[in-house]
């Protein structure tokens, strides 16, 4: 917004009328620049902010609507009003029609022009402010969305770590380090989007498989952490750690933690229905199941377990694909399987990655 008085710009060939006209608009509190032609009043226009304008029309070069158009080209909402001898009525008329703001006939009465200027700067001043009101109600949109996006992030960051800090509470017992809980979260990505599954489901089964064996933090000691084989009393007790997993993560309204309810369940259910807690079969297991089933095994075989040595790499794609008499392959969802396949290197990669740098 300008402050001060009013910038008029006023154009006129008739050197009478140019001076009468600003020397009244001076009398009346304006400020007015007077030019005799359209090309000077262009210069002048170019070089500062007017509040109004005011032209003749019938000039010599330049015309009072040519001027109008080059005007509004360069700015859309400053008014011009014409001045025009009674014979061009019709010429203003149509002027207004392509824009001007109002016109008045020559000669005219100074009470006339003035109020026809009034109203130009009114209006004008007011079409700014609201401009100005506009950007800065803009301004302060984008800056509060910049700002929820930002603590959004934050608060997601946070709650990612805090599941991976809490999960890590109930694997630190029996894994060698928390490191386990993030590389079955890769690995499960990693399949997913190789399965073709939408990026939405990649992501949340990344975050979700990681409290796969969350249930595990209801295992005693004395089972868990045995170095020798289990009795089958015992084996009846390491089993619950799916349905206890699912207990815990249980009535969530948020569509990730209802993931990794699932995953807690049915991450060692078998393809050939031999698995557990339920015994389901085939495509009724859900998907993130039969992907975290194969994963979690990987990654179970090249790391140390109270009970068990680490195997290689090799030793472990072999048992996951031929077989050892545990593991089967009819055991796995079989393009979970052919995937793995596939993949299998890029497990290596991930192991190596999210092993040392945990690993403390
Ligand atoms: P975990 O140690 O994380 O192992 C996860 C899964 O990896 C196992 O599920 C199994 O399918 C596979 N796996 C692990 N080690 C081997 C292996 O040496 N050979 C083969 N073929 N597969 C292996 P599973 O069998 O349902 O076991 C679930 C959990 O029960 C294990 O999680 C572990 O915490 C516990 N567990 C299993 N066997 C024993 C054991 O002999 N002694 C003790 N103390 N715990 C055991
Ligand atoms: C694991 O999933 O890491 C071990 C097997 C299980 O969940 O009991
Ligand atoms: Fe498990």
């Amino acid at each position: 917004m300008k402050e001060g008085a009013p910038e008029i710009l006023v154009v006129d060939d008739n050197p009478f009328v140019l001076e009468t006209t600003t020397l009244l608009l001076t009398a009346k509190g304006y400020r007015a620049e007077g030019c005799k032609d359209g090309a000077g009043a262009l210069e002048s226009f170019k070089a500062k902010a007017f509040d109004a304008v005011l032209t003749d029309v019938k000039m010599p070069g330049m015309t009072g609507i040519d001027l109008l158009r080059e005007i509004h080209a360069l700015d859309k909402v400053v008014p011009v009003i014409l001045m025009t001898a009674y014979a061009e009525l019709d010429v203003a008329v149509n002027a207004v029609k392509m824009g001007a703001f109002d016109f008045i006939i020559k000669p005219y009465k100074s009470d006339y022009l003035i109020h026809a200027v009034d109203k130009a700067v009114n209006y004008h001043r007011l079409v700014l402010l609201e401009r100005d009101y506009k950007e800065r109600l803009e301004e302060d949109v984008r800056k509060r969305t910049a700002e929820l996006t930002a603590a959004l992030g934050l608060v997601e960051a946070a709650s990612r770590e805090l599941t991976l800090r809490l999960t890590a509470v109930a694997e630190y017992r029996d894994t060698d380090t928390g490191a386990h809980i993030r590389r079955i979260g890769e690995y499960s990505g990693l399949v997913a989007s190789g399965l073709g599954l939408k990026p939405d489901f990649v992501k949340s089964v990344t975050f979700a498989a990681c409290m796969h064996d969350i249930g595990k933090v209801g295992i005693p000691d004395a089972v868990l952490l045995k170095k020798g084989p289990l009795t089958p009393e015992e084996w009846v007790v390491m089993k619950t750690h799916t349905t206890i997993g699912r207990n815990m993560l249980a009535g969530s309204p948020y569509p990730g933690m209802r993931l990794a309810e699932s995953i807690a369940l049915n991450h060692h259910e078998r393809f050939d229905g031999s698995g557990y807690p339920r015994g389901l079969k085939g495509t009724d297991i859900p998907i993130e199941g039969r992907i975290v089933m194969l994963v979690d095994q990987y990654d179970a075989l090249v790391s140390v377990r109270p009970y068990k040595r680490a195997l290689t790499h090799e030793e472990a794609v072999r048992i996951i694909t031929e077989g050892d008499g545990r593991t089967m392959p009819e055991h796995f969802d079989p393009d979970v399987l052919a995937l793995f396949h596939r993949l299998a290197p890029e497990f290596d990669a991930i192991y190596k990655k999210y092993g040392d740098e945990y690993d403390h």
